[in-house]
């Protein structure tokens, strides 16, 4: 079986759906806040507005990308393993499950699931996943739920009892800095109770080489993700950012052990968004993400402080990522 994020991304059926005024406001805020800082940085959720989400199906499908061919190629190949260790009638909640591509490979496996329950920011996206998703597996309860992870929410009503289990792909946890990313998984381990289970993509560390390539396509999709943050405060927030202005520069910084991804003023200038204006210096950069990359021991150690056991480590026969199966102890 192949994937072709791109093909199957939805861009045909996803409507365009207009934040509201709650959603608008608590973006601006957090524009405020991050762009008065010293250090001028924003979070990386914000990237994923619906145009945001197209351009990360791009991301998916780029040769230098290995980390989604890499995950599917595990998840394919171990598919029968991972939907027996989940047990019965479990449901399947998805944090930032986007276009849900991943997750049919397990839905192919685990038959008997009580439901799929996809998380996600991004409405329009998951509304679209959700409906497709409804189609191609008409047994199945889908009960999708629109809601920042990292915020307290509310898991539908019917997952409140039986077995659970957190599907978190992609690697996502790596955008989280290594305290944040213990408490958020102790968060998890709290959702899921005694008997559940969070099978997670974890991106293992590697040549520094290839993991600069991962993050500087020669297409440039990934630099326009990573603009389309400016375009977004300019199309939601009243924003005049030259976006011809700002460069996209990453970089794997071998001492913490992470990609950072940045927009770099290339000149003074100032802009305007979120009824305020703020000063670039020529080099100065805004701060976007942290894509923290793990040995198999450190992110052990982490799951351990967080209050889980790793039960199954599943690799590629490189040893780029891994697919890992936690269970709270
Ligand atoms: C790196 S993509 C991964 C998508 C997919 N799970 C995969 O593995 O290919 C991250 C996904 O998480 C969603 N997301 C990012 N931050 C989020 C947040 N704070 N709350 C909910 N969803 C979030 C994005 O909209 C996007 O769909």
């Amino acid at each position: 079986m192949t994937m072709n994020w791109t093909a199957v991304g939805l861009e045909d059926v996803a409507p365009v759906v207009k934040p509201d005024r709650g959603e608008r406001e608590a973006f601006a805020e957090e524009v405020r806040r991050g762009l008065r800082r010293a250090r001028k940085e924003l979070p990386c959720k914000f990237f994923y507005d619906a145009h945001g989400s197209q351009l990360f199906n791009r991301i998916c499908d780029l040769d230098e990308y290995y980390l989604t061919r890499t995950e599917t190629g595990i998840l394919m190949r171990y598919a029968g393993e991972i939907a027996q260790a989940l047990g019965p009638r479990c449901t399947l909640i998805e944090y930032g499950s986007g276009s849900s591509i991943k997750t049919r490979i397990l839905l192919d496996r685990a038959k008997d699931l009580a439901g799929y329950v996809p998380i996600d920011i991004s409405r329009s996206h998951l509304d679209a996943a959700a409906r497709q998703i409804r189609l191609e597996y008409p047994g199945l309860a889908v009960l999708p739920v629109c809601a920042d992870y990292t915020q307290s929410f509310d898991l539908p009503a019917r997952c409140a009892t039986g077995r659970r289990c957190v599907f978190f792909p992609g690697s996502t946890i790596g955008n989280f800095e290594p305290e944040a990313a213990r408490d958020f998984l102790r968060g998890i381990r709290a959702q899921c109770g005694s008997d559940g289970a969070l099978l997670i993509g974890v991106d293992l560390k590697k040549d520094p080489a290839l993991l600069h390539r991962a993050y500087n396509d020669r297409e440039g999709v990934t630099a326009q993700f990573n603009l389309n943050l400016l375009a977004r405060m300019n199309r939601e927030l009243d924003g005049d950012f030259n976006l011809s202005q700002f460069a996209h520069y990453a970089f794997y910084h071998p001492g913490r052990g992470r990609i950072e991804m940045h927009l770099a003023s290339l000149c003074d200038q100032d802009a305007w968004a979120a009824g305020e204006q703020f000063h670039f210096r020529e080099g100065e950069a805004i701060f976007t993400e942290s894509s923290y990359k793990y040995t198999p021991q450190e992110f052990e150690r982490l799951a351990t402080d967080a209050g889980y056991r790793v039960e199954h480590r599943w690799t590629d026969s490189r040893r780029w990522f891994s697919v890992q199966l936690l269970r709270a102890v």
